[in-house]
């Protein structure tokens, strides 16, 4: 590694005590270096929170005049909830910006970097680039495809059931699997599951430790079928709970709003709710990643639309058998094999290239999970 490779693998190692805890925003950090020495630093820590570079300046003081300032993701130009970061590293007499990786997000998108460079600073992008990358994918995909991130999750045995016949499915995975698909959730805005999950299961779908932010649980249900009674809408009012329905019974739906669950209703009378309608509906109330549980028809309906960014299996050491045992696949039957999402163990966004593996990457480590990506189509056989 040279010395702005070092420096940024700092930079990016402050940025990941971030994950699970900026959302919406990115993870970010920042290292301001003056003569080979580190004289501040700093990550993002919550949205609304201090900027890495506000934060990494402010330790550094008026040490930072003439400094080098190392930064995971391009410095922003826009007033946010924080004003705008250029004009401080301006002010503070910064000579020289180290950039990642350029912002994804249109309302900065190039104009820090250029504003810098007019402003007489040397600008150098691109170092460990590919590992910002990776460490922001959930940020960078959702921001491009304007529309959350979709994980697919499901916990499995090794002839791919989700569920017995009659819909029992605790607990095929080990307790520390389910501990870990626990911190999964924490690194999403939202969990979402069908109301077939819900009746059979009655799950809370917390994330676990507790998130300092908002997390949402989404259930898709047509016809308002959430009992007032479940799990999910008694503990609305301290975690926001949002239903997706199409037709809701007036007294049906006073009574978990009374409980403080949200429904929102899609228009028409048809069964089963439109995906690219939740998602838009989701992207317009803040969600930007989103793990979806199952059950089985839901993680069915989202491989059927290509809603699928990433997805994490949770495979037990378990042969089920049967005919109608569940498959972790539901939904609508393929008509033939070409209708099969090809995976990759690596992100598209890497385009080939290899990150580090000694960086941190977006997904917590040592796995006890399968985590796979769909092929870009051009990559295809
Ligand atoms: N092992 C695991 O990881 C895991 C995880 C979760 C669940 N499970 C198991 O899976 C089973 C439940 O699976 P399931 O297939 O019966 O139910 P599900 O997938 O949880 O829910 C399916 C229901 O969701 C509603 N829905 C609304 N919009 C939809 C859409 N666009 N696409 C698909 N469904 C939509 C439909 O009911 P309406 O028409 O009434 O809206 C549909 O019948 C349970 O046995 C549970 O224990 C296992």
């Amino acid at each position: 590694m040279n010395t702005d490779e070092r420096f940024m693998a700092r930079a990016l190692r402050l940025a990941a005590r971030g994950l699970g805890e900026t959302n919406p925003n990115p993870v970010v950090g920042c290292v301001v270096v003056r003569e080979g020495r580190v004289v501040g630093e700093g990550h993002h820590a919550r949205a609304g929170g201090p900027h890495a570079e506000v934060v990494a300046l402010a330790r550094a003081g008026a040490r930072a005049r003439g400094s080098t300032l190392y930064v995971t993701l391009e410095p922003c130009t826009h007033q946010g909830r924080t004003p705008p970061c250029v004009p401080l590293i301006l002010s503070a007499g910064v000579r020289r910006v180290v950039a990642a990786l350029p912002d994804p997000d249109p309302r900065v998108d190039g104009r820090g970097l250029s504003l810098l460079r007019r402003a007489g600073l040397r600008v150098r992008t691109g170092v460990l680039g590919v590992e910002a990358l990776l460490l922001n994918e959930r940020f960078v995909v959702s921001t491009r495809a304007v529309r959350p991130f979709v994980l697919l999750k499901a916990g499995i045995t090794l002839d791919g059931r989700l569920a017995t016949a009659r819909g029992e499915s605790r607990w095929i995975t080990s307790p520390a699997q389910r501990r870990q698909a626990r911190r999964l959730r924490r690194l999403h805005d939202a969990v979402l599951v069908g109301i077939g999950t819900v009746l059979a299961d009655d799950p809370l779908l917390l994330p676990v430790p507790g998130v300092r932010r908002p997390f949402l649980r989404v259930v898709l249900d047509s016809h308002l079928r959430l009992p007032p009674q479940s799990r999910l809408a008694r503990s609305a009012r301290r975690f926001p709970l949002l239903v997706l329905c199409r037709e809701a019974d007036a007294g049906r739906r006073r009574r978990l709003q009374a409980r403080g669950v949200a429904v929102l209703c899609q228009p028409g009378a048809r069964s089963g709710v439109s995906l690219p309608w939740a998602l838009a509906a989701l992207w317009r109330r803040g969600i930007r990643s989103l793990m979806v549980e199952g059950g089985s028809e839901v993680l069915g309906a989202f491989l059927a639309a290509r809603l699928v960014d990433a997805v994490a299996l949770f495979r037990a050491p378990l042969l089920l058998g049967g005919r109608h045992s569940r498959p972790a696949f539901g939904g609508p039957d393929p008509k033939g094999l070409r209708q099969a999402l090809r995976l990759s163990p690596q992100s598209p966004l890497l385009r080939g290239r290899r990150a580090d593996p000694a960086l941190p990457g977006p997904w917590p480590e040592p796995r006890l999970f399968e985590l796979w990506y769909p092929r870009p189509e051009r990559a295809r056989d």
